[in-house]
């Protein structure tokens, strides 16, 4: 027996399951919400930061491929890389294939195709270190640009495709038996900053692809370059070790030569560098989130000294602002900029930037 009362009761309750529920109420705020987002870039902005990204894919592409068929299966061995650490290295060149196709079709059809590259390396361990110090100009280089870019719907995909370059960076400083990440943040710097350092390594592109339309700045370079110490150390490859005497020491002085602007570079040399800023006064450090300025001394025409920063990023106990592999570059000022607006640093750039490999 049953009444119809329970059934009514029964089928109130089904009702109020099935009923459509109120969806939880959307926090105000965000952009780029749009239902339909399209990932085609159509600002210059966009359109050159883009452009410098895949210049830099393709040359990571060639980059793994280029050491893994010049270096012989025995002379990774004595570098302490076995095949399966070579399998590794082949899987990212397949990722940053991924990433340049991915780039191309935002860009459009006049996207950039691959040119040819120089090295500066003829041993393992210089080929490692060198890309590990390629990554990490690519990776900053993108951190640099991302949240200034027009379209949320290509940043969102060119983010996805970053997050696995810095993974490889840091396989990479793995591979060299450093510290894998002996920082609090990853640092971004200029398109400018990036494609001053990228372009040293291209030589020829087809004539058809895009100008780059970021500024060349004058090379910067570290006269007593710590990079030795790192390629000199007894290590082999590990997940991680602790360094026993760090590579440089907060205080210690740097030695810089620069060059004079107006010199022919990058593909072609179709490039010249450029500097809109007066005559040199600092050393302009970024890394982590910092920017810091320590005056120049002993300065001559293109030289002068400077000693590391010293201090933490929160202060004492926290991680030292000058650790990994980071940038230096001179300045004719110490304008105070933060992450965000690091482009305003572009304007006092005298030369630079070095890579300074700290830790
Ligand atoms: C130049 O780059 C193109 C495209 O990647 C490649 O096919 C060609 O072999 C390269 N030439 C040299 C000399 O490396
Ligand atoms: C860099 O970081 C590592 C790991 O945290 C630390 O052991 C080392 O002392 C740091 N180097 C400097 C120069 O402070
Ligand atoms: C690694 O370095 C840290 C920081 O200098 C230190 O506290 C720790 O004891 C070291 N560990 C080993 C196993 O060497
Ligand atoms: C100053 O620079 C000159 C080279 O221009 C160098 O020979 C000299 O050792 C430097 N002095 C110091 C204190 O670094
Ligand atoms: C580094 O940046 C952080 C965050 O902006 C700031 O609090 C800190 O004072 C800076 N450290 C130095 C030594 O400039
Ligand atoms: C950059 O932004 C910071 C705030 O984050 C501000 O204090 C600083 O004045 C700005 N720099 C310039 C050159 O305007």
């Amino acid at each position: 027996m049953f009444s119809f009362a329970a059934v009514g009761a029964l089928l109130c309750a089904t009702l109020a399951l099935s009923a459509p529920a109120s969806p939880p109420s959307t926090p105000q705020g965000g952009v780029g919400l749009e239902q339909f987002p399209s990932y085609t870039i159509t600002s210059d902005f966009d359109f050159a930061s883009v452009n410098l990204a895949l210049n830099q894919e393709y040359i990571e592409l060639d980059l793994f491929h280029h050491i893994l068929a010049v270096f012989s299966e025995d002379e990774f061995k004595a570098a302490g890389l076995d095949a399966e650490d070579l399998f590794l290295i082949e899987y990212m060149a397949d990722q940053e294939a991924g990433h340049a196709i991915l780039l191309s079709n935002m860009l459009g059809p006049t996207a950039a195709k691959q040119c040819n590259y120089t090295y500066p390396f003829d041993s393992v361990r210089d080929a490692i270190d060198f890309c590990q110090k390629l990554t990490r100009f690519g990776e900053s280089g993108v951190y640099g640009f991302l949240e200034h870019l027009d379209n949320r719907a290509s940043a969102e995909l060119l983010l996805q495709s970053i997050t696995t370059e810095a993974r490889q960076q840091m396989v990479f400083r793995q591979f060299e038996g450093l510290f894998p990440m002996p920082v609090y943040f990853e640092t971004g710097i200029t398109q400018s900053m990036a494609w001053t350092l990228l372009s040293q390594y291209i030589s020829h592109c087809p004539a058809e692809n895009p100008r780059i339309q970021w500024q060349n700045f004058p090379g910067l370079y570290i006269a007593n370059d710590p990079t030795q110490g790192a390629l000199a150390l007894e290590v082999t490859p590990a997940i991680t070790h602790n360094l026993s005497v760090p590579l440089t020491t907060p205080g210690q002085q740097v030695d810089l030569i620069w060059e004079d602007s107006g010199k022919a570079v990058g593909p072609d040399g179709l490039y010249t560098t450029t500097t809109t800023a007066g005559g040199p006064k600092y050393a302009a450090w970024i890394a982590q989130l910092n920017i810091t300025y320590t005056p120049l001394f002993n300065i001559t025409h293109n030289f002068a000294s400077t000693h590391q920063p010293i201090g933490d990023v929160f202060g004492p106990n926290t991680a030292p602002i000058v650790n990994d592999t980071i940038f230096v570059l001179i300045t004719d000022d110490n304008p105070h900029v933060t992450p965000a607006n690091l482009s305003l640093l572009n304007a006092h750039v005298v030369a630079g930037p070095a890579i300074y490999q700290a830790g």
